[in-house]
Formats: C-alpha cells, structure tokens, sequence
C-alpha cells in the first residue's frame, strides 16, 4: 500500500482520488499528490531507509507508487561530491556537487520518469509520451522501452544532435515540431485531451513532479542526514526548484531530519530567465518570454511551475540569478577542469550561477552549499567543440618533439605536481 491519499488542487484545496489528471475541475489550479505522512513517521526510519534498494526508491514511501511496483532501472543514488578545487576558486569551503548526470539516461528526468511510468502501468496505458527540451525524451524512450510501451516525443526541431539521438535509439516516434518547445508543448496538450496517451509532464505531471523529490531526500541523506544550507538548482519549468524543497520538507516534518533552513536559489541563462525576471520585478506571476538560448534545456518560455518557484525563492530567502550566455560554456569547462565533471549547458548554468551567488555574498564562505547538476555533457557537446584543437603529429618521436615545441610545450617533458 502507498502512503499516497489523494491529490490536492494547489489553488482550492479540493480533493480527487488519485487518477491520471492534470488540473481541478473548479479552478484549473494544478493537482499535488498528498500523503499520509503520520503513517510515514510511524513505519519508516533512518535505518529502514538505508536498507531499501540502492536507488532512489529507497524512498518509495515519499512517492506515489510502491517499490514493488516501481518501474526500477537504477535511477537516482547517485554521487554527491566534495568540491574542494572549485570551491578553492569561488571562495567556498563547503561546496558539493550532486553529480545526477549518471544516470540511466544521463540526466535527472530518470527520476520523474521512473514514478510516471510505474503509474502509467497501473492506469494502463499503452503510449508513453511528452514534450520535452531534449532530455525528457530520453528518459521517456528509454522508461517506455523498458516497460514495453508505444513511445512519442514531441521537441523543437532545432535541438542538440545529441539529445534527438539519444532517445531515437530507444525507439520512439519522434515528432519534430518547427517551433519552440512552449508551441510543443501547446501542441502535445491538445493531443492529450482526445488520445488515451499518459503524457508524463501533461496529464500525468503530479506524478512526474514527485519523482524529483528524491534528489532532495538523498542530497540530505548523503550529508548525514541535515538538509544544505544552500542548494543551487537550474530552472526550466520550475519543477525541479520546488520539488527538491518540498522533498527537505518532507524529510523534516516526518523527523528524518531537523527542519531544513535551506536558502533555495535559482539559475537560468540570459537568453531564457522568466523566473529570474518575475523575482528580480517582484511579480507574483511569470511573464512568458520567447526564449534565445544556448541553454536548450532549460528553454521553456512559459514555465508550468514560475509561480510555484517563485513561492518557494521567497519563503526560503532564496535568490533567482540569471548568467551571461558567454557564461554558460564558461561554467562548463570550470567544472570540468576542477572536478572533472562533464556538464552539459544547464549544469553550466549552474556553475555560474553559483558564482554569482558566492560573489555577491549571497552564500558564504563556510555555508554548506549543494549545487545541482542534471544533465551531462555528451549530449550537448557542440558547444565546446572548440576545444578540438590537437597537437598534430606523425608517428615519429623527432616530429612529436617538434610538434610539442611548435606549440609551446616544452614544459611538458618533466613538470614537478602541480596540487591545485
Ligand atoms: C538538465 C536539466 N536540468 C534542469 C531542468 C529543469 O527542470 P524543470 O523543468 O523541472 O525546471 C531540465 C529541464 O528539462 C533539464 O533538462
Ligand atoms: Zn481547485
């Protein structure tokens, strides 16, 4: 049995037994999964936790759907990494990073995916589908594979190569839409209201949206059970940011861990920062913008969640900033040169966005401070394909020498170790 009692509308508070719908029928507001969380603090522990599964339904009870029932295809438990070289340059001596571009798809929608098609199952539904920025689609491809369903992915014919291959190989209809992902979303939505399809992040996104608590469970785990003082997480939709607070929350009220105190900051790049503009203007709402980014993940212009995200940047003190666009391939190879982190643009969003913060002292040196980074970075690898830029050589030693000195390596021959 699931702790999950009903789903609650966000804007009335009524109450809908637990089924696949997206909206209240009184006042469209968006529908939130509730649970027993009494029955949580009774039954579960610290210690009934670390014994669960070695992935994120170590936390089933947080979610919608029993891990017996879990479409399992070893998301989440992923590492959480001190990072002393960068937080050496940004002035932090308490930073870590989530790694979550290890998992089975490279990025964090494993984790929404996995809860979504486990409930897709037991609805029975045969098509998987969604819009997606690129790297939903693969978690859907791949989820839909496993479980034997139909898989459809709608996306803005203008994405990275290595997103679009990276569900084809899974095998699902890709539908290419000539227009940006907010008009695929539109367009998918529409679907959604005659086909019996479960459109993860349209009809079924209450389940879908707890799936991304577990980073906030595990984060809290993997620090010995405190919540960060900071989390720093990247923004499309918005989701993501309140999810992973809900998650601390939650951890909190059943007596996982103290009440969190944790300052939820948020990033997005210049070219796309709907939610970054709405909190900097104080505006309640989300004004949708026309996104122009090389961060392709995180464009959605029209974000599902703004005002949500926006709720939890002011309950929780936190900052919403947006980087340069220069800055987002920047943040890329800072992560990369430091802790040997491959991102992809969002994660580099991120890393920028974190230095903003610790700049403006908006975290300090000594706070405990998680940055999120969600995707990886051989999907999106275009963006640094300047980086190709070799030493040429035959297979000669004499004309490696040469070459080497051509380009200004002599000190390679014997450099003493060099600790950054
Ligand atoms: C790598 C990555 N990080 C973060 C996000 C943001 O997620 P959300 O839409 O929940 O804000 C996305 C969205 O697609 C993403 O692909
Ligand atoms: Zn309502």
């Amino acid at each position: 049995m699931s702790y999950a009692i009903a789903m609650t509308c966000r804007g009335c508070r009524r109450e809908y037994p637990i089924e696949p719908i997206n909206v209240c029928e009184f006042c469209f507001g968006p529908l939130e999964i509730t649970y027993d969380y009494d029955g949580i603090a009774r039954n579960i522990s610290r210690e009934s936790i670390t014994q669960g599964p070695q992935t994120m339904w170590r936390y089933d009870a947080f979610l919608p759907v029993r891990k017996e029932d879990a479409l399992d295809m070893g998301t989440g438990l992923t590492p959480l990494l001190k990072a002393d070289n960068l937080g050496k340059l940004f002035g932090l001596d308490n930073l870590w990073i989530k790694n979550d571009s290890v998992n089975p798809t490279f990025s964090f929608k494993d984790r929404p995916v996995s809860v979504t098609t486990s409930k897709a199952l037991e609805f029975e539904f045969g098509v998987l589908a969604c819009p997606s920025t690129g790297n939903l689609m693969g978690a859907v491809a791949a989820h839909g594979a496993k479980a034997g369903m139909r898989t459809l992915v709608f996306y803005p014919s203008d994405l990275e190569k290595g997103k679009i291959i990276g569900a084809a190989i899974y095998g699902p209809t890709l539908i290419a839409v000539d227009g940006t992902y907010d008009q695929a979303n539109r367009l998918a939505s529409e679907l959604a209201d005659n086909y019996r399809w479960a459109v993860v992040n349209i009809n079924m996104r209450a389940f879908y949206a707890e799936g991304s608590k577990s980073l906030g469970y595990e984060v809290a785990e993997q620090l010995g059970w405190r919540a960060p003082d900071h989390c720093v997480v990247p923004a499309a939709s918005g989701e993501l940011h309140t999810k992973i607070w809900k998650g601390l929350q939650e951890m909190g009220n059943v007596g996982l861990i103290e009440a969190p105190k944790t300052e939820m900051h948020l990033t997005q790049a210049e070219g796309n920062a709907p939610i970054v503009q709405a909190f900097e203007n104080d505006w309640k709402a989300v004004k949708p913008v026309k996104p122009n980014t090389i961060a392709k993940s995180l464009a959605i212009g029209d974000p599902a969640s703004g005002m949500f995200a926006l709720e939890v940047l002011r309950e929780t003190g936190g900052t919403a900033v947006a980087c340069l666009e220069e800055e987002v391939v920047e943040g890329i190879k800072l992560l990369a040169e430091t802790e040997g982190i491959f991102t992809e643009t969002a994660g580099g969003v991120v890393i920028s966005g974190l230095r903003r913060l610790a700049e403006s002292g908006k975290i300090k040196r000594d706070e405990l401070t998680v940055a999120f980074i969600t995707g990886n970075g051989l999907k999106t690898q275009e963006v640094v394909e300047d980086l190709i830029d070799p030493v040429e050589t035959s297979p000669d030693y004499d004309d490696f020498e040469k070459a080497m000195n051509e380009r200004g390596y002599q000190d390679l021959a014997n450099p003493e170790l060099k600790v950054p």
